[in-house]
Protein backbone atom coordinates (compact mmCIF):
# COMPACT_ATOMS: atom_id res chain seq x y z
CA UNK A 1 0.00 0.00 0.00
CA UNK A 2 1.31 3.50 -0.93
CA UNK A 3 1.68 6.31 1.73
CA UNK A 4 -1.08 7.73 -0.66
CA UNK A 5 -3.99 5.70 0.69
CA UNK A 6 -5.64 5.93 3.45
CA UNK A 7 -5.96 2.62 4.55
CA UNK A 8 -5.06 2.24 8.20
CA UNK A 9 -6.83 3.16 11.93
CA UNK A 10 -4.57 5.66 12.79
CA UNK A 11 -5.07 7.72 9.34
CA UNK A 12 -8.69 7.75 9.58
CA UNK A 13 -8.84 8.81 13.29
CA UNK A 14 -6.38 12.02 11.95
CA UNK A 15 -8.19 12.40 8.64
CA UNK A 16 -11.72 12.60 10.83
CA UNK A 17 -10.24 14.97 13.23
CA UNK A 18 -9.01 16.95 10.82
CA UNK A 19 -12.79 17.35 9.46
CA UNK A 20 -14.00 19.66 12.79
CA UNK A 21 -15.75 22.31 11.83
CA UNK A 22 -16.45 21.63 7.98
CA UNK A 23 -20.05 21.82 6.43
CA UNK A 24 -22.02 18.74 5.92
CA UNK A 25 -21.18 17.07 1.89
CA UNK A 26 -23.26 18.65 -0.98
CA UNK A 27 -24.04 15.19 -1.79
CA UNK A 28 -25.69 14.90 1.99
CA UNK A 29 -27.51 18.48 1.66
CA UNK A 30 -28.40 17.26 -1.99
CA UNK A 31 -30.10 13.85 -0.97
CA UNK A 32 -31.72 15.38 2.47
CA UNK A 33 -33.15 18.31 -0.19
CA UNK A 34 -34.35 15.68 -2.65
CA UNK A 35 -35.93 13.15 0.33
CA UNK A 36 -37.48 15.92 2.39
CA UNK A 37 -38.28 16.39 6.11
CA UNK A 38 -36.93 13.46 7.86
CA UNK A 39 -40.02 13.32 10.12
CA UNK A 40 -39.02 10.64 12.32
CA UNK A 41 -37.83 8.36 9.11
CA UNK A 42 -34.46 6.40 9.89
CA UNK A 43 -31.26 6.94 7.96
CA UNK A 44 -28.08 5.22 7.65
CA UNK A 45 -24.71 6.62 7.92
CA UNK A 46 -21.93 4.37 6.85
CA UNK A 47 -19.27 5.24 7.35
CA UNK A 48 -20.11 8.62 9.19
CA UNK A 49 -16.34 9.33 10.19
CA UNK A 50 -16.67 12.71 11.86
CA UNK A 51 -20.20 12.70 12.65
CA UNK A 52 -21.16 16.30 10.29
CA UNK A 53 -23.21 14.06 7.98
CA UNK A 54 -24.67 12.27 10.96
CA UNK A 55 -25.46 16.06 12.55
CA UNK A 56 -27.06 16.81 9.47
CA UNK A 57 -29.30 14.29 9.55
CA UNK A 58 -30.59 14.63 12.99
CA UNK A 59 -31.64 18.15 12.07
CA UNK A 60 -33.27 17.70 8.98
CA UNK A 61 -35.36 15.40 11.51
CA UNK A 62 -34.44 12.03 10.53
CA UNK A 63 -33.36 9.38 13.46
CA UNK A 64 -29.84 7.79 12.18
CA UNK A 65 -28.59 4.36 12.35
CA UNK A 66 -24.32 5.52 11.81
CA UNK A 67 -21.19 3.47 11.77
CA UNK A 68 -17.86 3.46 10.98
CA UNK A 69 -14.71 0.92 12.08
CA UNK A 70 -13.02 4.08 14.00
CA UNK A 71 -13.71 3.92 17.32
CA UNK A 72 -13.72 7.22 17.86
CA UNK A 73 -16.91 7.75 15.84
CA UNK A 74 -19.41 7.13 18.67
CA UNK A 75 -17.57 10.36 20.46
CA UNK A 76 -17.35 12.46 17.44
CA UNK A 77 -20.84 11.94 16.71
CA UNK A 78 -21.83 12.59 20.84
CA UNK A 79 -19.94 15.75 20.71
CA UNK A 80 -22.25 17.60 17.76
CA UNK A 81 -25.71 16.17 18.64
CA UNK A 82 -27.20 16.58 22.15
CA UNK A 83 -27.73 13.76 24.71
CA UNK A 84 -30.65 13.04 23.09
CA UNK A 85 -30.48 13.10 19.85
CA UNK A 86 -32.39 9.86 18.00
CA UNK A 87 -28.66 8.56 16.91
CA UNK A 88 -27.07 5.23 17.25
CA UNK A 89 -23.55 4.82 16.49
CA UNK A 90 -22.12 1.47 16.39
CA UNK A 91 -18.44 0.81 15.88
CA UNK A 92 -17.70 -1.95 12.86
CA UNK A 93 -16.50 -2.63 9.76
CA UNK A 94 -18.69 -2.82 6.94
CA UNK A 95 -18.33 -6.45 5.60
CA UNK A 96 -19.67 -7.23 9.97
CA UNK A 97 -22.03 -4.85 10.46
CA UNK A 98 -25.90 -5.57 10.01
CA UNK A 99 -27.93 -2.89 8.13
CA UNK A 100 -31.73 -1.89 9.90
CA UNK A 101 -34.00 -1.15 7.13
CA UNK A 102 -34.12 2.59 6.13
CA UNK A 103 -35.60 5.09 3.70
CA UNK A 104 -32.09 6.50 3.46
CA UNK A 105 -28.79 5.42 3.52
CA UNK A 106 -25.81 7.86 2.83
CA UNK A 107 -22.66 6.18 2.40
CA UNK A 108 -19.68 9.37 1.89
CA UNK A 109 -16.38 8.37 0.32
CA UNK A 110 -16.56 5.13 2.37
CA UNK A 111 -17.43 2.29 0.48
CA UNK A 112 -14.40 2.42 -2.55
CA UNK A 113 -12.55 1.45 0.84
CA UNK A 114 -14.11 -2.13 0.72
CA UNK A 115 -11.72 -4.50 -0.96
CA UNK A 116 -13.26 -5.93 -4.08
CA UNK A 117 -13.52 -9.62 -3.00
CA UNK A 118 -15.75 -8.20 -0.35
CA UNK A 119 -17.60 -5.38 -2.24
CA UNK A 120 -20.34 -7.35 -3.65
CA UNK A 121 -21.51 -8.52 -0.45
CA UNK A 122 -21.47 -5.32 0.77
CA UNK A 123 -23.48 -3.56 -1.86
CA UNK A 124 -26.20 -6.28 -1.68
CA UNK A 125 -26.15 -5.11 2.20
CA UNK A 126 -26.41 -1.67 1.24
CA UNK A 127 -29.60 -2.19 -1.52
CA UNK A 128 -31.23 -4.97 0.88
CA UNK A 129 -31.21 -1.96 3.71
CA UNK A 130 -33.24 0.23 1.39
CA UNK A 131 -36.88 0.24 1.81
CA UNK A 132 -39.09 0.83 -0.99
CA UNK A 133 -39.00 4.37 -2.34
CA UNK A 134 -36.05 5.06 -0.09
CA UNK A 135 -32.92 7.24 -1.26
CA UNK A 136 -29.31 5.81 -1.78
CA UNK A 137 -26.95 8.66 -1.84
CA UNK A 138 -22.96 7.61 -1.93
CA UNK A 139 -19.41 8.41 -3.48
CA UNK A 140 -17.64 5.35 -5.21
CA UNK A 141 -14.44 5.25 -7.06
CA UNK A 142 -13.47 5.39 -11.02
CA UNK A 143 -11.06 3.71 -12.74
CA UNK A 144 -9.11 6.50 -13.46
CA UNK A 145 -8.39 7.57 -10.09
CA UNK A 146 -5.19 7.74 -9.07
CA UNK A 147 -5.70 4.95 -6.37
CA UNK A 148 -6.72 2.78 -9.03
CA UNK A 149 -4.80 -0.65 -8.53
CA UNK A 150 -4.64 -0.86 -5.00
CA UNK A 151 -6.06 -4.15 -4.44
CA UNK A 152 -7.25 -2.97 -0.95
CA UNK A 153 -10.22 -0.73 -2.68
CA UNK A 154 -12.58 -1.22 -5.18
CA UNK A 155 -12.60 0.93 -7.99
CA UNK A 156 -15.52 0.94 -10.66
CA UNK A 157 -15.63 1.85 -14.30
CA UNK A 158 -18.88 2.64 -15.90
CA UNK A 159 -20.22 -0.31 -16.82
CA UNK A 160 -19.90 -1.72 -13.60
CA UNK A 161 -21.25 1.32 -11.93
CA UNK A 162 -24.55 0.71 -14.16
CA UNK A 163 -24.80 -2.63 -13.22
CA UNK A 164 -24.93 -1.74 -9.00
CA UNK A 165 -27.94 0.28 -9.68
CA UNK A 166 -29.76 -1.69 -12.04
CA UNK A 167 -33.11 -1.72 -11.17
CA UNK A 168 -32.43 1.83 -8.63
CA UNK A 169 -34.00 4.92 -10.04
CA UNK A 170 -30.97 7.35 -10.79
CA UNK A 171 -32.26 10.67 -9.80
CA UNK A 172 -28.51 12.43 -10.38
CA UNK A 173 -25.15 11.00 -11.37
CA UNK A 174 -22.32 13.25 -11.24
CA UNK A 175 -18.83 12.13 -12.44
CA UNK A 176 -15.92 14.48 -11.31
CA UNK A 177 -12.91 13.32 -13.40
CA UNK A 178 -9.86 15.74 -12.38
CA UNK A 179 -6.46 16.70 -10.35
CA UNK A 180 -7.23 17.66 -6.79
CA UNK A 181 -6.27 17.15 -3.70
CA UNK A 182 -6.44 14.59 -1.05
CA UNK A 183 -5.62 14.42 2.88
CA UNK A 184 -2.78 12.04 2.26
CA UNK A 185 -1.58 14.86 -0.72
CA UNK A 186 -1.93 15.58 -4.63
CA UNK A 187 -4.37 13.07 -6.73
CA UNK A 188 -6.51 12.37 -9.55
CA UNK A 189 -10.13 12.31 -8.17
CA UNK A 190 -12.46 10.15 -10.55
CA UNK A 191 -15.50 10.27 -8.59
CA UNK A 192 -19.35 9.13 -9.27
CA UNK A 193 -21.56 11.02 -6.85
CA UNK A 194 -24.81 8.92 -6.76
CA UNK A 195 -28.23 9.75 -5.93
CA UNK A 196 -30.57 6.72 -6.90
CA UNK A 197 -33.64 5.49 -5.28
CA UNK A 198 -35.16 2.61 -4.97
CA UNK A 199 -38.63 2.05 -6.35
CA UNK A 200 -42.29 1.83 -4.50
C1 LIG B 1 -12.89 8.99 3.64
S1 LIG B 1 -13.62 8.66 5.19
C2 LIG B 1 -15.25 9.34 4.96
C3 LIG B 1 -15.89 9.66 6.26
C4 LIG B 1 -17.14 10.55 6.12
N1 LIG B 1 -18.22 9.85 5.49
C5 LIG B 1 -16.79 11.79 5.36
O1 LIG B 1 -17.34 12.00 4.28
O2 LIG B 1 -15.95 12.56 5.86
C6 LIG B 1 -13.91 6.92 5.18
C7 LIG B 1 -14.51 6.42 6.48
O3 LIG B 1 -14.82 5.05 6.30
C8 LIG B 1 -14.35 4.30 7.39
N2 LIG B 1 -14.00 2.98 6.88
C9 LIG B 1 -13.09 2.69 5.93
N3 LIG B 1 -13.10 1.38 5.67
C10 LIG B 1 -14.05 0.85 6.48
C11 LIG B 1 -14.57 -0.47 6.65
N4 LIG B 1 -14.09 -1.50 5.94
N5 LIG B 1 -15.54 -0.66 7.55
C12 LIG B 1 -16.04 0.39 8.27
N6 LIG B 1 -15.59 1.66 8.15
C13 LIG B 1 -14.62 1.87 7.26
C14 LIG B 1 -13.16 5.08 7.97
O4 LIG B 1 -12.99 4.82 9.35
C15 LIG B 1 -13.57 6.51 7.67
O5 LIG B 1 -14.25 7.11 8.76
Amino acid sequence: MSAETPRDGRHWSAYNDAQAGRPPRPLCRQVLAHAGAGDGRLAVDLGCGSGIETAAMVEAGWRVFATDADPAAPTRVASLVGPEAPVEVVVAGFEQVQLPRADLVYAGYALPFVPPSHFADVWRKVREALRPGGWLAVDLLGDRDSWAGQRSMTFLDRESLDDLLHGLEVVALEEEDEDGRSFSGPKHWHVFHVIARRPR
